[in-house]
Parts: C-alpha cells; sequence; structure tokens
C-alpha cells in the first residue's frame, strides 16, 4: 500500500507531528510504502488565486499545484493529520484542498451533476483535539460529513478511517502514547 500523509501542523514537537513520525517509522518497518507532505515545511501557498483560475482555465497547472497532484496520484491512501482548530481543519490544509483537488483532477461535473475521479483510493483523517471526545461527539460528526462527504465522497475516494484523539494537552504522556498507538494499530497491515 503506498500511503501519502498531509500533515497539517506548524510545530514538529506537537502531538500531530509525533503521530506521523511514528506511524511513518512503523508503516515502513511494515514494507509499507509513505510518503508526508508536511504543509509547512514545503511551504505550500494555501491561497487560490485568481492567476490559479486563468492558468487552470487555460488547461495550464501552476507548479506547485502539480507537485502536489503528483503525489495524490501516486498514493494509494490518503491521510489528513491535523489538529482541530476552530472546529476544522487548519486554513494551510482546507487551502491544499482548494488548491489541489482541481476540476478536472478530482473530479469533473457531467451531466448528472459531478463524477469523482481520484478513485479507486481510500481516504482517512487523523485529529487530535483539545476537547475530550466525550463532550465533542457533535463536532465529530459535523467534521466527519465534511471529511467523509464533502470530500472524499465527492472526489470518489473511499472514506477508510476517521480517528479522532481528545483532550490531547491535558491528558497525560501514557494517554498520549495509547493514542499513537491506537493510530498504529488502525493503519498497521
Ligand atoms: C487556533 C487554534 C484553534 C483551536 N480550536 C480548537 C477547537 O475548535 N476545538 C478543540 O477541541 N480544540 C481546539 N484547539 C486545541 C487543539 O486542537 C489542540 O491543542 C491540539 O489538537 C493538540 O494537538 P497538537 O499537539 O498536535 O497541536 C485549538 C487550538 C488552536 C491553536
Amino acid at each position: 500500500m503506498k500511503h501519502l500523509i498531509i500533515l497539517a501542523h506548524p510545530n514538529p514537537a506537537s502531538f500531530s507531528s509525533s503521530l506521523v513520525k511514528a506511524l511513518h517509522d512503523h508503516l515502513l518497518s511494515e514494507g509499507q510504502e509513505v510518503t508526508v507532505r508536511n504543509l509547512y515545511e514545503t511551504g505550500f501557498n494555501p491561497v487560490l488565486s485568481a492567476d490559479d483560475f486563468s492558468a487552470l482555465a487555460d488547461n495550464k497547472v501552476p507548479k506547485d499545484i502539480e507537485i502536489e497532484q503528483g503525489y495524490v496520484k501516486w498514493a494509494d491512501h490518503l491521510i489528513f493529520a491535523y489538529p482541530v482548530w476552530w472546529g476544522g481543519m487548519p486554513a494551510v490544509l482546507k487551502g491544499y484542498i482548494d488548491r489541489v483537488f482541481t476540476e478536472g483532477f478530482a473530479y469533473e461535473y457531467v451531466a448528472e451533476g459531478s463524477k469523482g475521479l481520484l478513485s479507486p483510493r481510500k481516504g482517512s483523517t487523523i485529529c487530535s483535539t483539545g476537547a475530550c471526545s466525550e463532550e465533542y461527539g457533535k463536532v465529530q460528526d459535523a467534521m466527519k460529513v465534511i471529511s467523509g462527504e464533502v470530500i472524499f465522497d465527492f472526489t470518489g475516494i473511499k472514506p477508510y478511517r476517521q480517528l479522532f484523539y481528545g483532550g490531547v494537552p491535558s491528558v497525560s504522556d501514557e494517554v498520549r502514547k495509547s493514542y499513537i498507538q491506537d493510530a498504529i494499530r488502525e493503519f498497521s497491515k
């Protein structure tokens, strides 16, 4: 399996970054293929601009978008890993999806509405929250609709795992480690 992990966290010492590093190392140890795209490290520009619209209208894909689309094409499984900020994904990741999942690459409009173009890929999310999961069910459900239906189903990606780890800043190190082990189990062969 070829996993593309798209990480949206500016702090290498964060829980999300540690989880992604441990998951990356584990998947490699199982002989799986993994690429991590850390959007802060690569400096991905998340603003879908007027220039992007006019280039795409001329069937010219801006170079930075083309590079990221290349990674998506390579992968069998996309994993978005991020901290929940204001009930959703960090702006850089939203902007990555705005710019990389373009019409003609990720979806197209057809007579019956739209058609996803990224099948048969699978898609997962790994989210950390400050709120504990017991008090955050409604928001998690809303986020699952956005990721699972609005983004994955729409683009032909089959939703796989949608993981939430709660109370990350306040739980013990032991609990944080158990979260990381849980994520590893979920994606192990
Ligand atoms: C800008 C910002 C917005 C946040 N919004 C939320 C939120 O809406 N819900 C929540 O549960 N936690 C929220 N948090 C807390 C983070 O989700 C939490 O600190 C993070 O998941 C911890 O994991 P990390 O070490 O990977 O950052 C927010 C934190 C920041 C910095």
